[in-house]
């Protein structure tokens, strides 16, 4: 076969590797062997050629004619195949399972603490977690010089605003919009200036705050030592270890043992006088006590949770672990 017919082949193999459809194809061919083609237009020659000339040629063409054919044939069967690949469904095939979601680890905490709490006959509320220095800090009766109201220790939004620290504000918000006697719970998230294997800078804690005529210690004894009871779903040896908070008097702290190690869970007390006058309770018909507890805390103990950190990052096979707890 002549030279310029060998490149011809290796011109035509290059184009056809850029073609991606049958309509691509179609113009290739047209290029070549189409009514004005090259290569018809070579044939075209042959009327012209000697008759030694014409046997030589004519075989050529007809060679190169046929190779061309093969060639674009198959790249346009190349071209079919991929797109019937891409299109293909096998409908035999097992479905793909879509996994349910499950609920976090903190919600479901959050609701075991609140349905034990609303048997106790406390009710749910929340409150906001933008706070104003009033709510979560003057009227708990924390003074000016105490250190949660460092800079360090709280996120301050402004001069007056500030990310609350702790629920105990929503007590005070429930007792001035609500008259006693009120018997209510808060959960909600939390904020404070730290981060370490056990603190994270927003958390969750469930308030709850009782007031009516003749309530005292025991009473608050005995709804967490049946709380701690019903949610462990055991007798956890516990101890209430005097402590101070400034909205509480006496204030004291749960503690749970926990691997041979006592672990504070809550802190509680009967509510200061100071801060029933700032919500306008008489002091002299109404008493009460209210505690504040850690929902991570709890559901670390009783998931065996290690790092508090693990609740926040989103690891699907940690929190699956947790699937159909309710
Ligand atoms: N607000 C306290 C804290 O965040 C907990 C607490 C609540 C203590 C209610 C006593 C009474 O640490």
């Amino acid at each position: 076969m002549p030279n310029n017919y060998t490149s011809l082949i290796s011109e035509l193999r290059e184009k056809l590797k850029e073609c991606k459809s049958p309509h691509d194809i179609a113009n290739i061919k047209a290029h070549y062997l189409g009514k004005t083609g090259i290569v018809t237009n070579e044939f075209g020659k042959l009327k012209d050629a000697s008759l030694e000339e014409k046997k030589e040629l004519g075989k050529s063409l007809n060679i190169l004619k046929g190779q061309m054919q093969e060639l674009i044939a198959l790249q346009l069967d190349n071209i079919q195949k991929t797109k019937e690949d891409n299109n293909f469904v096998d409908v035999t095939l097992p479905g793909k399972n879509i996994s349910m979601g499950s609920r976090h680890p903190i919600s479901i905490t959050i609701n075991q603490i609140t349905s034990i709490l609303s048997n106790h006959g406390f009710t749910s509320v929340s409150g906001i977690e933008i706070e104003d220095e009033f709510h979560n800090f003057e009227a708990l009766n924390i003074p000016d010089t105490h250190p949660a109201r460092d800079m360090h220790d709280t996120f301050y939004v402004s001069d007056d605003k500030l990310l609350r620290t702790h629920t105990s504000s929503v007590q005070i918000r429930s007792m001035l919009s609500n008259k006693a006697p009120l018997k209510i719970m808060t959960p909600g998230k939390v904020y404070r200036c730290d981060s370490d294997p056990t603190h994270s800078p927003m958390f969750h804690q469930i308030e709850g705050l009782y007031i009516d005529k003749n309530v005292n210690f025991c009473h608050l004894k005995g709804v967490l030592i049946n709380f701690i009871k019903e949610f462990f779903g055991k007798d956890m040896e516990i101890r209430f270890r005097p402590s101070y908070f400034p909205f509480t008097e006496p204030s004291a702290e749960l503690d749970i043992k926990f691997q041979g190690k006592w672990l504070e869970v809550l802190g509680c007390g009967m509510v200061h006088p100071n801060v029933l006058s700032n919500v306008k309770i008489n002091t002299k018909q109404y008493s009460g006590f209210a505690f504040g507890l850690g929902v991570e805390r709890l559901a670390m103990l009783k998931y065996d949770i290690v790092d508090l950190r693990m609740f926040y990052e989103n690891d699907i096979s940690f929190l699956s672990q947790f699937k159909g707890l309710k």
